[in-house]
């Protein structure tokens, strides 16, 4: 049974889940995933979140041993999906007293998933504060990070902000629970990047309004409800938050194609080919067939530009091309070049499909369109590399 102290007052009693092999059945996370959960220990004892239900057969023990006998007085509910809810009910049944903390949002939520009765609530305002003893409690409402009733906590006394799924990050905590225990720099913020364009960029603008929200709290440790404690440089972790929700990229570019018998595959080679020749570094060329959409998104949101290239498929374009761009579709990138190139045997319908699911995503696209029919050799590629490189790296850099 892990237990760990955050600070004198408040403890970690989060569970690691190597067992998942997707998250929210859809992401994959070969590193695992932590679901953090805390409790403050003051004249009021506070749990701050839950975590998946089953995840942790040890939960209420642990909370059994922090408490060491005292009583559950509040539980609060910064966020209800269920892979910090899940427990709701496990902990109201063995601490009936307890009333849980939560705003209007959260409660309609809580009635729908768990059917939660009013006399164990206790609803918070927005920016509202709550003694629990030596210390106390501000709440303040971060709508859209990432569900509509989402808020944080401040524990004012150690000034620990109790964030959940912002600044949080896929990656188990397999030693400890900070962000100086680890060289982050090696799983935990490529792993924190590609959670973000999986799980939060759809709600960039809320998290800007977050951030800008958040900036008069005094703040000495985040606390996410996934991955590391941000101890020794929360700063990092909102420098970065601030970057990602403002669609800030690096120099580079995306390529992602769809081919069945090596066409397309091919005609991404020479255009790659074609980038680095003009001068682009960080090109990064992906089968959507062999690569999980999931990286490929956070290589979108990581570069400048992206270009799609998809063989024809039944008169559209690859399965596994749509999956991607209707994934591009919900996370709408910003402020990205795009471009666009595909083969066929007759009718260009592949590259067609790409052009029309730009023009509805509003996607900032790159004429013209690389297009060969059959075998992409240089005297069938229309138009030519050099014409459609000349304006891409044009694009990218004006
Ligand atoms: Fe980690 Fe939106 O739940």
């Amino acid at each position: 049974m892990r237990i760990a102290k955050v600070t004198e007052r408040i403890s970690y009693i989060g569970v690691n889940d190597r067992r998942t092999a997707l998250f929210e059945n859809n992401w994959p996370i070969p590193y695992g995933v932590s679901y953090n959960s805390y409790i403050i220990k003051d004249e009021k004892n506070v749990l701050i979140d839950t975590v998946e239900y089953g995840s942790d057969g040890d939960f209420l023990c642990k909370i059994e041993a922090v408490l060491q006998g005292g009583s559950l007085d509040y539980l609060v509910v910064n966020h209800m999906e269920p892979d910090h809810s899940g427990m709701i009910r496990s902990v109201l049944a063995k601490y009936p007293q307890a009333k849980i903390i939560g705003n209007a949002k959260t409660f309609e939520l809580m009635q729908k998933y768990y059917g939660i009765s009013e006399e164990n609530v206790m609803l918070v305002t927005d920016g509202q504060e709550l003694s629990i003893g030596s210390g106390s409690l501000k709440f303040v409402f971060v709508p859209w990070v990432h569900w509509p009733e989402t808020m944080v906590t401040l524990d004012v006394a150690d000034s620990v902000l109790f964030s959940c799924d912002a600044f949080g990050g896929y990656g188990s905590l397999d030693g400890g629970i900070f962000d100086s225990d680890y060289n982050m720099d090696e799983m935990f913020l490529p792993e924190m990047r590609r959670y973000y364009s999986n799980i939060v960029a759809k709600y960039n603008q809320m998290v800007t309004r977050a951030i800008t929200k958040l900036a008069g709290v005094p703040v000495k440790m985040i606390a996410p409800s996934h991955g590391v404690v941000w101890k020794e440089n929360p700063a990092k972790v909102i420098s970065l938050y601030s970057d990602w929700a403002a669609s800030k990229a690096e120099e580079g570019v995306v390529i992602a194609y769809a081919s069945m018998y090596g066409n397309t595959a091919g005609l991404a080679d020479q255009i790659g080919a074609k980038l680095a020749e003009c001068g682009i570094r960080n090109i990064r060329t992906y089968d959507v067939s062999r690569t999980n959409v999931s990286y490929i998104l956070s290589d979108i949101m990581r570069y400048k530009g992206f270009i799609l290239g998809t063989c024809a498929y039944n008169t559209f374009m690859h399965p596994m091309m749509e999956h991607l761009c209707n994934e591009l579709r919900i996370m709408g990138p910003k402020g990205k070049v795009m471009g666009i190139f595909g083969t066929s045997g007759w009718n260009g319908a592949g590259a067609k499909a790409l052009a029309k699911f730009a023009e509805e995503a509003k996607l900032n696209v790159v004429s013209p369109t690389v297009e060969a029919f059959g075998a992409p050799t240089a005297e069938k590629v229309n138009p030519s590399l050099e014409e459609f490189a000349k304006e891409f790296v044009q694009a990218l850099k004006a």
